[in-house]
């Protein structure tokens, strides 16, 4: 074979690997709970399990089968019910959605044509296959859905259906507690990763002065600190939105927070756990994040600090894929892919740490960072202006990192996410910094 067929080869095994990966995960989250669980609506602020699966196959179908092979559409009635812009989530229960089995035997069907298609797929000549992209994109599609899933699994109420491993256990950390990161240009986003998303194209320049960050997230020990600190009762450490925001919802802690006597407990998948003090605070909003750093004397990164932390190497002056440079995420590096159903102690995976030895950047929780979410200079939609266009502006905030329900290939040191400024539902957490004359 030419190194052309051998590439082909390689890229088609990848693109098969990832989508099987995808299809494994769904299958575990609709698996663990019967029939009616899979219909109800846990949230408001989510869909229906079931909604998820047909919306996973429906996507696919439309780019896999449609886009890449000019298939007709399979159940062209069903569209407009998995089109996340007709129907808000508060309202999908209501929708005529596929049941359950008929929902699965969709998505199945889908995939058994995708797998065909991928088959005789040459990854030149168009820029949708090209370097196997959309088969990537279908792939870090199902995997976000399946984080979706699992913020569902979290928020429903009743028994535990979930369960994985613990991390192992670390010494407490003792290093430093923050890291100066040097000024100076450094390389933003990318052009040159194959499966990167619109979002985080193109690679540009960008300037950032000096700056210290911390090496680990913040914790839960830290944050109760802030809470039993009178921090909810602080209108100081607020913005206007943000003192607006928990005054109106009565918010005192972190989602999923109860105070019991002179401890604090949290429901986590179905159980009741004392709130780990060196774990990595999850479930907080962006106002809440913004306020602890202002309590803190400090201040959220921006998110070119926080790239620049992730992905800037003094040594060779140049950005790497992640923070322990372009090697594939493995185990030893990050707590992603819900290998466990938690964030890892703070000070965890020394082998993930960057060249200035911040650790934890990748994986864990996301993190919320001080910026809105924008377009980088020369930003071009595609393949559809809804997966980032119709997201810009000053309503959402960009998150980080991924978290432990991150699948790697949804994942980069470049990799971007955004959520307005209360959401917390999600699995978010974040780090502080300040400048270096501050
Ligand atoms: C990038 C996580 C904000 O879940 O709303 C899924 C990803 N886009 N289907 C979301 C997405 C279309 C998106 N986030
Ligand atoms: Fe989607």
């Amino acid at each position: 074979m030419t190194d052309l067929a051998l590439d082909a080869e390689a890229l088609r095994g990848r693109a098969v690997a990832s989508l099987v990966t995808a299809r494994d995960r769904t299958t575990l989250l609709t698996g663990c709970v019967d029939e009616p669980d899979l219909t109800a609506q846990h949230s408001p602020l989510m869909s229906p399990l079931v909604w998820d699966l047909a919306h996973i196959g429906n996507q696919e179908e439309q780019w896999l089968l449609r886009a890449v092979a000019g298939q007709e559409a399979i159940r062209p009635e069903i569209d407009s019910l998995y089109d996340a812009f007709e129907h808000p989530r508060a309202e999908r229960p209501k929708l005529p959605l596929l049941p359950p089995d008929e929902a699965r035997r969709y998505a199945a069907d889908v995939r058994g044509r995708a797998l065909d298609v991928l088959e005789s797929t040459a990854f030149r000549g168009t820029r949708l296959t090209e370097a196997g992209f959309v088969f990537g994109m279908i792939a870090q599609h199902e995997q976000q859905h399946d984080e979706t899933m699992l913020i569902t699994h979290q928020l429903r109420k009743g028994p535990q259906a979930l369960t994985a491993p613990d991390p192992d256990p670390v010494p407490l950390f003792t290093g430093p507690s923050e890291v100066l990161v040097p000024g100076g240009p450094f390389t933003m986003g990318t052009s040159a990763e194959p499966w990167a998303l619109d979002n985080e194209r193109p690679a540009h320049r960008r300037e950032v002065p000096p700056f210290f960050i911390d090496t680990t997230p913040v914790t839960n020990a830290a944050y109760q600190a802030f809470v039993e600190d009178g921090g909810y009762d602080d209108p100081r450490w607020w913005t206007a939105r943000g003192w607006a925001h928990v005054r109106r919802n009565s918010l005192t802690a972190p989602l999923f927070w109860r105070r019991d006597g002179r401890q604090w407990l949290r429901r986590r998948f179905g159980v009741t756990e004392v709130v780990p003090p060196d774990e990595p605070v999850l479930h907080v909003c962006w106002y809440e994040a913004d306020a602890y750093a202002r309590w803190a004397g400090r201040r959220l990164p921006t998110e070119a600090e926080w790239e620049k932390a992730a992905r800037y190497d003094p040594a060779g002056d140049r950005s790497t894929r992640y923070p322990w440079g372009d090697a594939d995420p493995g185990p030893e590096h990050a707590n992603l892919g819900q290998r466990h159903l938690r964030p890892a102690p703070a000070g965890s995976y020394p082998a993930g740490e960057s060249p200035l030895g911040v650790r934890q950047l990748i994986g864990d929780v996301w993190e919320w960072t001080a910026s809105d979410f924008l377009p980088y200079p020369g930003f071009r939609a595609f393949p559809y202006k809804e997966y980032s266009e119709v997201f810009f502006g000053p309503g959402y905030k960009v998150l980080r990192g991924g978290s432990f329900a991150v699948d790697p290939v949804a994942c980069r040191g470049t990799f971007r996410n955004w959520d307005l400024p209360v959401r917390r539902q999600i699995f978010s957490g974040f780090r502080t910094a300040r400048s270096e004359d501050a």
